[in-house]
């Protein structure tokens, strides 16, 4: 099976977590598209959607599907996503595609947070992939000198503005053995308005993708 193919069968997976007459949250990415195609099928079921990001929200009207605002929606059923990593225990590195802060808001805002991954993003240890960090443009300096103090690399993601008008730093070379601490560590760093661990709150369910099918996690 390609990596797509794994994409696309846990995409179809997540279409069993949607009810009738609600709205979820939907994620970003190449996995979250396939969900998002597969949702432009059933479309019918859902009352509408709130999107992670302004590439998520052009894909789901091309689908049909109505884009709702999130404060208008209250609290969400469902939520579903891709990843970076995860670990066994649903922690996961996300913000490969920069959209984290929004993602970040629409799962916590989420009972159930179903994460769709290939299973190249199952790891032990959190960190190969260069953890992603949303930061206000000015205290990008300082933040970056803090993040070395904690004995990671910051790399300015080069031509990259988030949908909220700031920049992604992606740390090299964290070993993330508790990430929830991390998490903690890095948002008191005042001008770091999100990091992509998600550990206070992990996913619920994973869907991988392998070639003998889809395996749940929770
Ligand atoms: C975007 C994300 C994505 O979920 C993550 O980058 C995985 O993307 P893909 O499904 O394309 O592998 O966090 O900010």
């Amino acid at each position: 099976m390609t990596q797509d193919e794994k994409k696309q069968a846990v995409a179809e997976a997540a279409l069993e977590y949607v009810e009738s007459g609600t709205v979820i949250g939907v994620g970003t990415g190449s996995t979250a598209n396939f969900f998002i195609d597969g949702l432009g099928r059933i479309k019918g079921k859902l009352d509408g959607a709130v999107a992670s990001s302004e590439a998520t929200a052009e894909r789901l009207k091309q689908n049909g599907i109505p884009v709702l605002d999130l404060n208008a929606t209250g609290g969400l059923a469902l939520y579903v996503d891709g990843a970076d990593e995860s670990n066994r225990y649903l922690h996961l590195i996300k913000g490969g595609g920069g959209a984290l802060t929004r993602e970040k808001i629409v799962a916590a805002a989420s009972e159930k947070f179903v994460c769709i991954a290939d299973d190249s993003k199952l790891v032990d240890v959190l960190g190969t992939f260069p953890l992603p960090i949303e930061v206000i443009p000015l205290a990008r300096s300082y933040v970056a000198r803090q993040i070395v103090q904690l004995g990671g690399t910051p790399v300015l993601r080069e031509g990259f503005t988030t949908d909220n008008g700031n920049i992604i730093l992606d740390v090299h070379n964290l070993e993330i053995l508790n990430p929830a601490e991390i998490e903690e560590n890095l948002d008191r760093i005042v001008g770091v308005v999100t990091n992509g661990l998600f550990a206070k709150r992990p996913a619920d369910v994973l869907l991988l993708g392998g070639d003998s099918g889809v395996t749940k996690l929770d």
